[in-house]
């Protein structure tokens, strides 16, 4: 078979994902599995969501949920990026975003980090990503949360705007830091070799903290560990997705990383985009608040999404994920829009 054929038998995310400019384009969802959805919010009446995520069962179902009421091109797994932290005896709690029980704020607490084998990490997420294999008929994605990012809520401890310890701890701590990011890294590269290992079928890392930073720090903290996880990853055959949000001060260094798609938020136009990325499949980027609006608004919003997006290869995607206040039936509109698009007309 020629390799033009093995590739046009593939599923419509892949294809694109690879760099296929496609006669359509693929949708998917950041946080499509969520409580904007009521048979989500039901079953985080009976569970938190850490027993929704660390039992197999469950966090599948979460998953299918959104599959089984709309047509969307791929799913991804039902986890966190802060899930496999657990893995190196860091307490974690949810409420909602993730609470740190003890930050990391020295050289002691870093070297007290223990890097698992991979096989020890999360052995519930690899279970969910072989149940999905068998349920699913899209393509399933994994992800982690990139290295500074993840260190991010692990120095200041939770959420915040300013991230203001982590900031300074970069720049006093920085043999601290570098320690501590190396880890994350180790640790990254095990957790997502697993995934690929258990069915997933692409891979996304989040690097939802990144802008927060300058080029110079970006480029020593952030993208020299993110290059790392994902230069660990070219041998398992799936294409890689790298987003960073607010972050397109960023993207000449961003456009450097061993990806095949980059993800953007929706505060920069596709399209003006474009020629930073050669050669890269671009996600994204209909801002989530466009789904609290109506359907005449989303369809006017995601056509010229949907525009600036020709001209290269593109999966449609909100800039971030989706608001909880979402109704649901904005998100079969959405999807409706997308697909009966013709980007080849
Ligand atoms: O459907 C999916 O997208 C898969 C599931 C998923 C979750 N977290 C589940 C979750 C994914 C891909 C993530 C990634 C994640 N987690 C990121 C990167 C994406 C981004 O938003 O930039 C980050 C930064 C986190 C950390 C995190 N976890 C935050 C900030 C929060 C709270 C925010 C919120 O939406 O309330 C969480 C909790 C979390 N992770 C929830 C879910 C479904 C909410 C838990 C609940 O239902 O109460």
């Amino acid at each position: 078979m020629s390799e033009q054929s093995v590739k046009s038998n593939q599923p419509l995310f892949l294809r694109a994902a690879w760099g296929e400019d496609t006669d359509r384009a693929p949708i998917w969802i950041m946080r499509q599995a969520g409580r904007y959805l009521p048979e989500y919010r039901a079953l985080k009446e009976k569970y938190t969501f850490l027993e929704l995520a660390g039992t197999p069962e469950l966090a599948a179902e979460v998953t299918l949920q959104p599959l089984r009421r709309f047509p969307l091109d791929a799913s991804i797994v039902f986890a966190d990026i802060m899930t496999p932290l657990e893995s190196m005896g860091v307490k974690i709690d949810f409420s909602p975003g993730p609470v740190i029980e003890n930050p990391v704020r020295d050289v002691a607490a870093v070297e007290a980090l223990r890097v698992p084998e991979p096989e020890e990490i999360t052995p519930f997420v690899m279970e969910t990503i072989k149940i999905l294999r068998r349920e699913l008929k899209v393509p399933l994605i994994g992800f982690g949360g990139a290295p500074l990012t993840l260190a991010t809520y692990l120095v200041q401890g939770s959420g915040s705007k300013e991230y203001e310890f982590l900031r300074q701890f970069l720049r006093a701590e920085p043999e601290a830091a570098h320690l501590l990011l190396d880890k994350l890294a180790d640790l990254s590269i095990g957790y997502l070799k697993e995934q690929v290992k258990a069915g997933a079928q692409a891979i996304q890392l989040f690097d939802s903290w990144a802008g927060i930073h300058d080029a110079e720090m970006y480029r020593e903290f952030g993208a020299k560990y993110a290059t790392k996880v994902l230069s660990a990853l070219a041998d398992e055959g799936v294409p890689r997705i790298y987003i960073a949000v607010k972050a397109s001060h960023l993207y000449d260094e961003i456009a450097k990383l061993p990806v095949e798609v980059v993800s953007v938020d929706w505060r920069v136009p596709l399209d003006q985009v474009r020629p930073q990325f050669p050669g890269k499949t671009l996600q994204g980027n209909l801002d989530p608040a466009v789904m609290l609006s109506n359907p005449e608004v989303i369809t006017r919003e995601a056509t010229k999404t949907l525009k600036a997006g020709l001209g290269g290869p593109h999966i449609f995607n909100l800039g971030h994920g989706i608001f909880k206040y979402t109704p649901p039936e904005h998100v079969a509109h959405l999807i409706e829009c997308v697909h009966s698009f013709e980007r080849k007309s």
